[in-house]
């Protein structure tokens, strides 16, 4: 107690020097990589792992453990990394400074949020579930029916979003290029920019750094698909063994290792009741044959999401599987013609078999490298949600008038 009493007064004589320094000093961007990444000679941060060692798909078998995973995203900086994580999390991205992108996609919720439909602006519903955001780096096409290409054009999409973060383009340059930490930082991140001011494709960039950074491949899964075979108990093998089978299929589409192939499939999944026939990927593609059909969505971290399904129609990772055992198109509304794929069957897989399914959906859990959530924001906003709006920020500052020194920022605990 004396010791944390000499600490405090301590402090206290200490932070008035601290305050002289510019304020920008207590945001001070890391220069070290993300674990699962190598700092290159030009600075920029590279993927490394265990996949990195197989060749590729062919000649391993649909579903082998030995394959190699999708080209990703990576080449980012350390400093642009850790300004995208300072964005992501703030509240001031939005147009009312009400919510950030971890609101709907919290490091602590599998970077989902937990509801079967995510909560736009004022409490508005929306009518699909958020995705997790585990491994997007690895992503070839963004939302469930597919309709963005890059990261940095899907940020755009909640940002500016009447229903989401129902900000402009204009009023979120606004709100950065008036704080004069973000403008430190975002120099630190781009020392080379052109005009020495902040653009939109640098946030874009930032936001895209920092999502990419969010690697989870070393799951139970992993250890055993490297060669650790007591990495599974017999069950699980029991259930990777089903879920990989001729019969459940699961592995044609759910691909290991990423455990998606990326394509856009139609399975006939239900809306919840009362919410009408998502069309979903036929309006992107202009295309009948799509109408239902959604990407396949990985199943990293699968444990972490429910509920499931685009609408978040199951509650649990048991009734996602039941769902494909019960029959191809048994739930498509009458009326509807849906062009259902045809690894969509019936496999009438045994209850036990569908437990072993769920154990083995369990070992793809691996959230050892979740981003800390910064303390303090250049916009003196709580991180993540923010209920009060941009009021608050008067409040933050009004409370904290001393900045408090950060030494060097960690990504993790
Ligand atoms: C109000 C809740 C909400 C907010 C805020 C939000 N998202 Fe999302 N996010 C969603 C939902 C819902 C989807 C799926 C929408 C769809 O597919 O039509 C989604 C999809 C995504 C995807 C696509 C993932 C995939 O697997 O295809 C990415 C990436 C993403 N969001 C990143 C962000 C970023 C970055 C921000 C902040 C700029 C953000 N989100 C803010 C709810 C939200
Ligand atoms: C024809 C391709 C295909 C096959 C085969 C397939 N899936 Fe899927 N899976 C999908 C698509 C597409 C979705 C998203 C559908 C939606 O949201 O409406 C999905 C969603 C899921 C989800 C929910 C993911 C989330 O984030 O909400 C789980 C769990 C799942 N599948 C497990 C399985 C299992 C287990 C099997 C084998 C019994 C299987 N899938 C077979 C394509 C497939």
């Amino acid at each position: 107690m004396l010791r944390l009493l000499a600490f405090s007064l301590l402090t206290l004589f200490l932070l008035p020097a601290v305050a002289a320094a510019s304020p920008a000093d207590e945001f001070v961007l890391s220069d070290h990589c993300p674990p699962s990444f190598k700092k290159t000679v030009q600075g920029t941060c590279e993927l490394v792992n265990m996949y990195q060692f197989y060749d590729s798909l062919q000649d391993k078998g649909v579903g082998g453990t030995q394959t190699s995973l999708p080209p990703h995203r990576d080449g980012f900086t350390p400093e642009q990394i850790d300004l995208g994580r300072f964005l992501f999390f703030d509240p001031a991205l939005s147009g009312d400074g009400s919510m950030s992108c971890a609101s709907c996609h919290h490091p602590d919720k599998g970077f989902s949020d937990g509801m079967a439909r995510s909560m736009g602006k004022g409490g508005h519903e929306m009518t699909r579930a958020a995705p997790s955001l585990w491994n997007v780096a690895f992503l070839q096409r963004l939302f469930w029916d597919g309709r963005a290409e890059s990261l940095e054009e899907q940020a755009q999409g909640p940002l500016f979003s009447a229903e989401e973060m129902a900000n402009t383009p204009q009023q979120l340059l606004a709100t950065l290029s008036d704080n004069e930490i973000y403008q430190q930082m975002f120099r630190q991140a781009f020392p080379r920019g052109e005009l020495d001011e902040i653009s939109l494709g640098q946030i874009y960039m930032s936001l895209t750094a920092f999502q990419t950074s969010l690697i989870s491949l070393n799951s139970r899964y992993d250890r055993y698909a490297q060669g650790y075979h007591a990495a599974l108990t017999a069950p699980e093998i029991e259930g990777l063994n089903v879920f990989r089978s001729f019969v459940a299929r699961c592995a044609e589409c759910h691909t290991p290792p990423l455990f998606t192939n990326q394509q856009i499939a139609v399975i006939g999944a239900p809306e919840p009741d009362g919410l009408p026939l998502d069309i979903g990927a036929e309006a992107v593609f202009n295309a009948a044959k799509l109408k239902g059909g959604f990407k396949v969505p990985s199943l990293r971290n699968i444990t972490q999401t429910a509920p499931y399904m685009h609408s978040g129609r199951f509650e649990s990772l048991r009734d996602t599987v039941e769902f494909y055992n019960k029959g191809r198109g048994h739930a498509v509304p009458e009326g509807v013609s849906m062009h259902l794929h045809w690894h969509i069957w019936e496999p009438n897989l045994t209850s036990d078999e569908m437990d072993r399914v769920v154990d083995f959906l369990g070992t793809l859990t691996d959230e050892a490298f979740k981003p800390r959530i910064p303390k303090r924001l250049p916009s003196g906003l709580p991180p993540i949600d923010n209920p009060a709006g941009f009021a608050a920020a008067e409040l933050a500052t009004a409370r904290l008038p001393i900045p408090i020194r950060l030494q060097q920022v960690n990504y993790h605990e």
